[in-house]
């Protein structure tokens, strides 16, 4: 059978997608020229979140199963970096949307109650699949997110809470962080030691510090002791535990361990990448919630703290969010525990020679 030609505009179905545009203004007799734009936004973002899905679910489903394959991980890195840079964009929009003014907004406002970009379900789709608590979900009329939503939307935003999230898979690939323990090498306690003695040195330092006087010292020595408690529930079991029960911790110990391996000693040519795609999950989640400030400034200059049309105290319950929906906070505090390199432990021979390239080792 012979295929029909395909065009530019048969290829991407302008036709549907140039006439996705129906104005409320006009269908009630009094069209208003900023609505155009006001649609036009909403419907680039959601385009957006569906690539950002497409990227996340690839991403996903290559780190199910038991292990990463090796060229897995440059993918990852790749499309992950794709995300970001959409991210970039998204809080760009934001822009564009302010060249209309709150006057211009009152004039089809109404028109939309009760619909509201809270209804998203991609974008309550790409935080799920994220890894976003829902227990810790700041909620409205108490009610749950998904109450929200129409109820096709509901089954998908209950599947995306129920499937392995990018977190938690996150977390068992760095539970299984290799060497750790090599031979005679054990990362966690020549770290352990490394950290005492870091401190204590600082606390010597402050001791004979004959250049300030007694209050600044007493101040100093205090700080210490309450970092000294920070790595403390780092190495002790129990404690991090209580770290986890009470909520201020949500990354295990064991992953966290392998975490901090890979940002300690990422110049290693094969923790290079996972370094990297460590970093793409912070800038991931800050890239999130800027895209949320920003989008709180727009709200606040649109409509000041008017309630909004999905029917939340509009910039108070949006400024929680802001505050609350973080996801990979805990790989970020791991800057908490960065020592210097010239406190860092240095490595068997025989394991920095697994953790290179063999052809270049030693020439
Ligand atoms: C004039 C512009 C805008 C105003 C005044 C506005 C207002 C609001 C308000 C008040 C909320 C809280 C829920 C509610 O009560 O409705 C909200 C939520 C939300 N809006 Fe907007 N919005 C605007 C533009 C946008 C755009 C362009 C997007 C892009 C998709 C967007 C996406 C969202 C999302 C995803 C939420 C849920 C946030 C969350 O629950 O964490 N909004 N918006």
């Amino acid at each position: 059978m012979k295929s029909e030609k395909i065009s530019y505009k048969k290829y991407l179905q302008l036709d549907k997608l140039l006439n996705s545009q129906a104005l409320k203004s006009l269908e009630h007799g009094n069209e208003v020229h900023d609505e155009m734009l006001f649609i036009i936004i909403h419907q680039t973002y959601e385009l957006w979140f569906k690539q950002i899905l497409h990227e996340l679910d690839s991403v996903i489903d290559m780190f199910k199963g038991n292990y990463v394959q090796e060229e897995n991980t440059g993918i990852v890195v790749a499309r992950l970096g794709r995300i970001i840079e959409i991210q970039k964009l998204l809080i760009d929009q934001v822009g564009i949307l302010e060249t209309m003014t709150p006057m211009d907004f009152l004039e089809f406002r109404d028109l939309l109650t009760p619909a509201s970009g809270f209804q998203s379900i991609q974008f309550r789709e790409i935080e799920n699949k994220l890894g976003m608590e829902v227990e810790k979900r700041v909620r409205f009329g108490n009610q749950r997110y998904d109450e929200h939503l129409e109820s096709e939307d509901q089954k998908v935003a209950l599947e995306s809470e129920k499937n392995l999230s990018l977190f938690m898979l996150i977390e068992n690939w760095l539970e299984r962080t290799p060497f750790l323990q090599f031979e005679e090498f054990n990362f966690w306690k020549s770290y352990q030691k490394a950290v005492e003695q870091m401190i204590n040195d600082d606390v010597e330092r402050i001791k004979t510090n004959n250049d300030i006087d007694d209050t600044a010292q007493e101040s100093s020595l205090k700080n210490y002791d309450s970092i000294k408690k920070t790595y403390e529930a780092l190495f002790d079991e129990n404690k991090y535990v209580k770290l986890l029960t009470a909520g201020h911790r949500r990354l295990s110990q064991k992953a966290t361990l392998g975490a901090l391996f890979i940002k300690l000693y990422r110049d290693e040519p094969i923790l290079q990448l996972p370094h990297r795609l460590l970093t793409q999950l912070v800038d991931m989640d800050q890239l999130l919630t800027s895209w949320r400030y920003r989008h709180l400034l727009l709200v606040f200059r649109m409509i000041g703290v008017k309630i909004g049309t999905g029917g939340s105290a509009g910039h108070g319950y949006l400024k929680k969010t802001a505050e609350k929906h973080s996801i990979f906070r805990d790989i970020s505090n791991l800057s908490t525990y960065i020592i210097p390199r010239s406190s860092l432990p240095s490595l068997p021979e025989k394991l920095k020679k697994e953790l290179g390239f063999y052809y270049t080792y030693g020439k």
